[in-house]
């Protein structure tokens, strides 16, 4: 028909018939579960993240009247009013990276996709990339995955004050990842790895939307007055690290599974874990799980189990459930995504 494919075509049948044309961009990002290095990240030390197959989709149209983001990711029911001012700020942050003045634009932002918004599990970061994604397309502008990391790394500040960028990192580019965060002026690390098949998980929500900025900076003040504790956990998160990319990499999944015990130990130690997470780490190793660990800010948010093969992925599941948790079954190292998905919300 000689249009645009990204152009909508809308009949609206008025009295009049009337035929019309709405333009409108669409982005997606992926959800993400850190295996290994929570929080120790934001200080330079590597960590494991591996994107999860649901993502955050968004829609975004010109309008006529200022910018306004409906959101209809389903989720944890007060994440939406909790993140409200935070969403907006990363919006304002992601528009001026773009060299668009917030002020003087008018948007209409619709957020869907099938990553529900539980704190953890990256949902902020992949709405970031997402709707980063949308305006690009809207505006035509053609933008690399590497800068479109580099929008979302900004608006994660509205988020997580100081984020190390793994989280908008794995929403980006998708797959499993080996991070490292850059302290001084040179970009961060980030290898792609790889397990000889997808893994299964269990990802469970506390139901306690969690305040990142606040976790994040906790962990930095308590570093700061608590130094020869804090360099010494510092030091035993690193070498985790090590050993678990390669534990992975050889597919010693009981070894993996001891390893994130050991990094849920390190999380407590720099108290972001909460009872919630305590009862819901200690229940999946109970059910079998190989291994089981809070996973991203901690304080509420969500518990990532490892476990392998269907059946043990369904009863640590199942227990959970039975207790009226949410639950997101889900597998680790599915590989590299396309780049960029525009199939609808
Ligand atoms: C949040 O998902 C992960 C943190 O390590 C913060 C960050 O790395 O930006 C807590």
């Amino acid at each position: 028909m000689g249009f645009a494919l990204k152009e909508i075509f809308y009949l609206i049948f008025d009295n009049n018939c009337l035929f019309e044309t709405v333009s409108m961009g669409r982005g997606s990002g992926y959800g993400k579960v850190i295996l290994f290095g929570d929080h120790f990240v934001v200080h330079g030390v590597p960590g494991i993240v591996s994107a999860i197959d649901s993502t955050a989709d968004a829609e975004v149209r010109k309008a006529e009247d200022r910018i306004t983001v409906r959101d209809e990711r389903k989720g944890a029911k007060d994440y939406t009013e909790r993140k409200k001012a935070q969403q907006e700020e990363s919006i304002e942050r992601m528009l001026r990276t773009l060299g668009i003045d917030p002020g003087k634009i008018s948007l209409e932002i619709r957020l869907g996709g099938n990553l529900p918004s539980f704190s953890g599990i990256g949902a902020s970061a992949a709405s970031s990339v997402a709707i980063a994604r949308a305006i690009a397309d809207e505006f035509g502008m053609n933008l690399s995955d590497e800068k479109i990391n580099d929008i979302a790394y900004e608006a994660e500040k509205a988020y997580a004050g100081t984020p190390s960028g793994i989280d908008n990192t794995a929403a980006t580019y998708g797959g499993l990842i080996w991070f490292r965060r850059n302290l001084g002026e040179g970009p961060n690390v980030i290898e792609k790895l790889s397990t000889r098949q997808p893994i299964e998980i269990v990802l469970c929500n506390t139901g306690i939307v969690a305040d990142t900025k606040g976790m994040v900076a906790g962990v930095a003040e308590r570093k700061k007055r608590n130094p020869k504790k804090y360099d010494s956990l510092f030091k035993q998160a690193e070498a985790l690290a090590f050993t678990a990319r390669e534990a992975l990499q050889e597919f010693d999944l009981r070894k993996v599974g001891k390893l994130m015990n050991e990094n849920h130990r390190l999380l407590q130690e720099i108290e972001v874990s909460c009872k919630e997470l305590d009862y819901l780490v200690t229940l999946a190793r109970e059910q079998g799980a190989f291994g089981a660990k809070l996973t991203g800010g901690g304080g509420g948010g969500c518990m990532v189990a490892l476990t392998p093969r269907k059946e043990l992925q369904e009863e640590v599941a199942a227990a959970m459930e039975k207790e009226k948790f949410q639950v997101l079954r889900t597998k680790i190292g599915i590989g590299d995504f396309h780049r960029g998905r525009k199939d609808g919300i």
